[in-house]
């Protein structure tokens, strides 16, 4: 092999490289970050996982991942009242805020209550089949009076059912722990998920 061929050689070598190292690095900055955490991107696992009206809460997230007709949503767990968590009703299919009573249905619409609007929620998009939530942006609620969601007639509510047991002060409903960080800072923040 002449040093002309060897030369001609070598920068093909090089070249190709070089577009792996490119490609590697488009990848490595577009994929999908693991689960890092409520305030990161969050992997909830398979789309097709959850099916349609399926309620699925991520700890991880502080959310609830929703499918409504084939549309996947994920909702805040914090109530946009004051904060509390708000728990999903199986029996009535609705998330039904402890606090003050706020209700809304499994789309996170506002029903009913002190809360100025539907719950909040985040990004999703659909990665090779996984379901990824951007936790690091909140999207404002839906304005109340906007129902797209035919719900039907809801089932008994939990909140009845917890009047009926006990009657427990409100501030005892907060779910926050002590030292949680909120990436996105707001008061009145309870939405910790223990
Ligand atoms: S109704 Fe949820 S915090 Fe008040």
């Amino acid at each position: 092999m002449d040093r002309r061929t060897l030369l001609s050689g070598s920068w093909k070598v090089i070249i190709g490289v070089l577009a792996v190292e490119a490609a590697w690095t488009t990848w490595d900055f577009l994929r999908p970050r693991a689960s890092a955490g409520f305030g990161a991107e969050v992997e909830v696992g398979a789309a097709e996982g959850l099916r349609d009206g399926d309620v699925r809460h991520v700890a991880a997230g502080r959310m609830y991942v929703v499918n409504v007709g084939g549309q996947v949503q994920a909702l805040y767990q914090k109530c946009p009242h004051l904060g509390c968590r708000v728990p999903f009703c199986e029996s009535s299919g609705r998330f039904e805020c402890p606090c003050h009573a706020s209700i809304f249905n499994r789309q996170g619409e506002y029903i009913s209550g002190p809360s100025p609007r539907g719950m909040d929620g985040f990004p999703v998009r659909v990665v090779e089949g996984t379901i990824v939530v951007d936790t690091g942006t909140v999207i404002e609620g839906p304005p109340r009076g906007r129902l797209t969601y035919d719900e039907g007639d809801p089932g008994p509510s939990c909140l009845t059912q917890v009047e009926e047991e006990h009657r427990q002060p409100p501030e005892q409903q907060h779910d926050g722990e002590p030292g949680d960080d909120d990436p996105h800072g707001d008061e009145g923040e309870h939405g910790g998920d223990g």
